[in-house]
């Protein structure tokens, strides 16, 4: 099979390049996945970078980025019930850990994979992974109601945009913050409240709030500590951006917290389910072939590309 290997460097990442591989064998409890189609996070690229997962994947070999993977079941370990060949799946993969879905074939724990929705193409279905699943297990977390002041920071981007329909959904009031070029399609998608953050200060534009979603993290974080309920509560996840709110956060007595995204086949369903009930949809900027990935990248680092990025497979 066709792959994109990250060569090692020393104990550093090296470059991306496509190599011939064995299909992979599976164990008893997952399931072999022709892949049709990928999409790339932040996380892709820090792991390039030699952050994000490098440290929790570079002692194996070889060492496949990818974490998000739609496709047909190939193959089915012995101790797996719920998929047969043929299925339709999609999930986030071995997160955290080594997700090796650059490649025509991945093999994946059955518990972390869902039935893709029939009414959707895989690279729709493949947008809706990781940053849908961090937005869910988020938005669950923080337990928002109905009725609710929320505030996301970073709503137009992958993870924030799925937070928006979601707390939507849950009936939540919610501001968000963007470039004023996003404003009139997240006003289409829902959001009560527009803050060009780069003309205006959240921090004198909201207040009241019960909860704040944080994208940007770092001083972001501390800022927003003044516009929350004394009962508010915060989520913020980006990772390697200064921890300086936890002492804050403690002296002040605020619900805050960091939250890593895991893979849950139980939460990729319920993610599917929104899927198919139209409830989130990815807001896909990019389509891509398999091999512009190492470019793909080259342009992520140069900061010459924003938005969600999918990556077909399949002629
Ligand atoms: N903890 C976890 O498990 C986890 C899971 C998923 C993601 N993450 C992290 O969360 C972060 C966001 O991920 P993502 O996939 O949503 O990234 P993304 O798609 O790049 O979204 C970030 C968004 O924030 C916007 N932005 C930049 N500066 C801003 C500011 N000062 N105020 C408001 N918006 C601003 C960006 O706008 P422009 O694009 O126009 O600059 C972009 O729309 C990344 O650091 C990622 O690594 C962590």
């Amino acid at each position: 099979m066709k792959a994109i290997v990250l060569t090692r460097d020393g104990d550093n990442p090296g470059k991306l390049q496509p190599e011939e591989l064995p299909i992979p064998a599976i164990g008893e409890n997952e399931v072999l996945i022709r892949v049709h189609a990928i999409d790339i996070n932040p996380v892709d690229n820090k792991t390039l970078e030699g952050k994000g997962q490098f440290s929790n994947i570079k002692q194996d070999d070889p060492i496949i980025l990818g974490w998000d993977a739609s496709g047909v079941v190939e193959g089915v370990g012995s101790a797996v019930s719920q998929f047969k060949k043929g299925d339709a799946v999609f999930g986030l993969i071995n997160f955290p850990g080594h997700g090796r879905a650059y490649a025509e074939y991945v093999a994946a724990p059955a518990s972390q994979l869902a039935l893709k929705p029939g009414n959707v193409d895989d690279e729709t279905a493949v947008a809706t992974t990781l940053s849908a699943l961090m937005a869910y297990q988020a938005i669950r977390e923080a337990d928002v109601k109905q009725g609710e002041r929320v505030l996301i920071q970073g709503v137009a981007g992958g993870v924030g945009f799925f937070a928006l329909r979601i707390a939507k959904s849950l009936g939540a009031y919610v501001i968000g913050t963007a470039m004023a070029r996003e404003e009139k399609f997240l006003k289409e998608q829902g959001l009560d409240e527009f803050i060009n953050f780069q003309t205006t200060d959240f921090e004198k534009a909201t207040h009241d709030l019960d909860f704040v979603f944080d994208t940007l993290g770092g001083e972001s974080v501390i800022k927003a500590f003044n516009v929350l309920k004394p009962s508010g509560r915060l989520i913020t996840i980006p990772s390697g951006v200064g921890e300086e709110w936890k002492p804050v956060a403690a002296r002040l007595g605020i619900n805050a917290k960091f939250l890593f995204v895991h893979s849950s086949g139980a939460d990729m369903q319920a993610v599917a389910g929104l899927l198919e009930k139209g409830v989130i949809r990815p807001n896909i900027a990019h389509r891509f072939r398999m091999e512009d990935i190492p470019r793909i990248h080259e342009l992520m680092s140069a900061g010459k590309i924003v938005g969600k990025i999918v990556v077909t497979f399949r002629d």
